[in-house]
């Protein structure tokens, strides 16, 4: 049985103050029937976890493929480590798609993480270009398929995948859960394919516009092991209430 996982991804948004607001409204109403993380800004994560780090998972939304060095602006998977985060997003469709980043970086920084225990959480997800073209599965299996090559198979013990459709991030549609199970079977089965135990214990959320009313109906479905959260996930009441659907 794969524990289900909600984890809010917050992007460029929100002051210290609303952050410091919104991890406290989430802490006094703590679920624990399911796993649940915060992906604050890099310059929150501090002062958040020192505060509230004992009881809620912390995570950052990106991570360098470096150790150190003279790389302006990165941050690396040792020094999230230090702060106390336990995941890190790897290859969010917003870094694919505005800082070009591409499947080989991506894996290179899943494997910097991995070296620095933190839990990656690989995102994979087709452009709507993509989907209307008929071409869901080859990326979906092409970006899945650069990590299984690059990092083999036992570090999926430890990653988990997010499938997000890109045309369903911060758009208000979402893939039905039909659809999204289907994916989420088929990446399933990737992995499978180099490892049946590795692949039933992997965990897979969905991420693109989950809200409260329909987060119970896409947790429902067999692969789907939970949510990575946007928008909703600002709003304490709206991420509660998400967590609340993951049984
Ligand atoms: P959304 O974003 O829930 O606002 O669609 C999801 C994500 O980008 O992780």
């Amino acid at each position: 049985m794969r524990r289900k996982l909600v984890a809010g991804n917050w992007k460029m948004h929100g002051t210290r103050e609303s952050a410091e607001k919104l991890v406290a409204a989430i802490v006094a109403d703590f679920p624990t029937h399911c796993d649940v993380a915060v992906f604050p800004p890099f310059p929150y994560l501090v002062p958040l976890i020192e505060q509230h780090g004992a009881k809620l998972a912390f995570g950052a939304q990106d991570c360098s493929e470096h150790d150190d060095g003279a790389y302006t602006g990165d941050v690396s998977a040792s020094m999230l480590k230090d702060t106390g985060c336990r995941y890190v997003l790897a290859g969010h469709s917003e870094r694919r798609q505005y800082h070009h980043e591409t499947d080989a970086l991506i894996a290179c920084k899943v494997v910097k993480a991995l070296e620095h225990g933190l839990t990656p959480i690989l995102c994979v997800g087709e452009s709507l270009e993509e989907h209307d073209a008929g071409r869901t599965v080859d990326v979906v299996q092409r970006q899945l398929g650069k990590v299984i090559e690059h990092c083999g198979i036992a570090v999926f013990e430890r990653v988990i995948v997010a499938y997000e459709p890109v045309w369903a991030i911060g758009t208000g549609r979402t893939a039905s859960p039909e659809k999204a199970q289907s994916v989420h079977a088929l990446l399933r089965s990737q992995l499978a394919q180099a490892d049946a135990k590795i692949a039933n214990s992997t965990r897979i959320l969905y991420g693109g516009s989950v809200k409260p009313d329909n987060a119970a109906e896409l947790f429902a479905e067999n692969d789907i092991d939970g949510g990575l959260i946007g928008g909703a996930s600002l709003k304490a009441p709206d991420f509660l209430a998400i967590c609340a659907a993951a049984h």
